[in-house]
């Protein structure tokens, strides 16, 4: 029995390399998978997180969270997922809302596309599917803002589907616990041991463990998955044309119409570098020109 305060002391390593002595004299057998289910289970019931969306099994509010933590940290989620929840309570409330009531709530969670796409969903849940997500992962997959994973993810949390799926924390357990030294793991590998290992009776808590888990190993070894075929660093943010796509994207939050003069004035940046960046925002559909004016989409 591994108890709590050893965890504490010492909370990764130790079971971590329990595992790995005993991995290294098994064969891939279901009962392999039957220990690796007990070890990732136990950190969880001992050291696991309690997150704001763990308490519901609302799709909606599911949903709202997966899309948050595509690419925004847990932490940060934790924070802004309350207040968008209360903003827009249902897929009713977030579809009849004006886009730039949305995008407000948005701000501080970064990748704004997202803004627009989570408005979208629940536009086209609503006109679609009268207001109710559809229990199908391929179905989920075609709403705008989820992907593969996503549709996979939501399925999991919302209607407790056992269901395989890679993000970044399930891609660091596999690569750290069942791919030795390889240096360039694929989801393709990993995607069969994630099936194998899923605990069918509950995918739900299995998932919050199995992410617990990985989040606890990036702590405790750095850049795990810089092992993996599908790693991107992270691209420099300050300066960068996603920063300044920011700036111009929060200005339109607290004033929904500018003349262009007024923005190039006003942002510290080359004209013609805003004029591109704008061009950008105009052909995703965030803003429109009206006569002189940039305008902030309505709906
Ligand atoms: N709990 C549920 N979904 C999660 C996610 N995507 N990341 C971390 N914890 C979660």
């Amino acid at each position: 029995m591994i108890k709590k305060r050893t965890i504490k002391k010492n909370p990764d390593l130790l079971i971590v390399e329990k595992f790995k002595e005993v991995l290294a004299d098994w064969k891939l057998e279901p009962d392999l998978f039957v220990l690796f289910r007990k070890i990732v289970l136990t950190y969880y019931e001992h050291a696991g997180r309690d997150l704001a969306w763990r308490h519901t099994n609302d799709p909606y509010h599911i949903l709202v969270s997966e899309i948050m933590l595509q690419q925004t940290q847990v932490g940060r989620v934790n924070g802004k997922y309350p207040e968008f929840i209360d903003a827009f309570p249902t897929f009713a409330a977030l579809a009849a809302a004006p886009f730039h009531e949305v995008l407000a709530k948005w701000q501080g969670l970064g990748y704004n596309r997202r803004a627009l796409a989570i408005h979208q969903c629940a536009k086209e849940v609503m006109t679609a599917f009268g207001g109710e997500l559809p229990q199908d992962v391929e179905i989920l997959a075609t709403l705008p803002g989820i992907g593969h994973a996503t549709a996979r993810s939501i399925a999991a949390f919302a209607f407790n589907m056992p269901v395989a799926f890679i993000e970044t924390n399930i891609r660091r357990v596999f690569i750290h616990l069942f791919f030795g030294d390889s240096l360039s793991v694929t989801d393709r590998e990993i995607l069969p041991l994630v099936e194998q290992s899923l605990d069918t009776t509950n995918p739900r808590v299995w998932y919050w463990a199995l992410m617990d888990y990985g989040s606890a190993l990036k702590n405790a070894i750095p850049n795990l998955n810089r092992k993996s075929a599908h790693y991107m660093k992270q691209s420099k943010f300050v300066g960068s044309d996603r920063e300044i796509r920011g700036i111009i994207l929060k200005s339109f939050v607290q004033n929904p119409r500018q003349n262009l003069y007024t923005l190039v004035t006003n942002i510290p940046v080359e004209p013609q570098r805003i004029k591109r960046i704008i061009d950008n925002l105009v052909k995703e559909g965030f803003l429109f020109m009206d006569r002189e004016t940039l305008a902030i989409r309505d709906r």
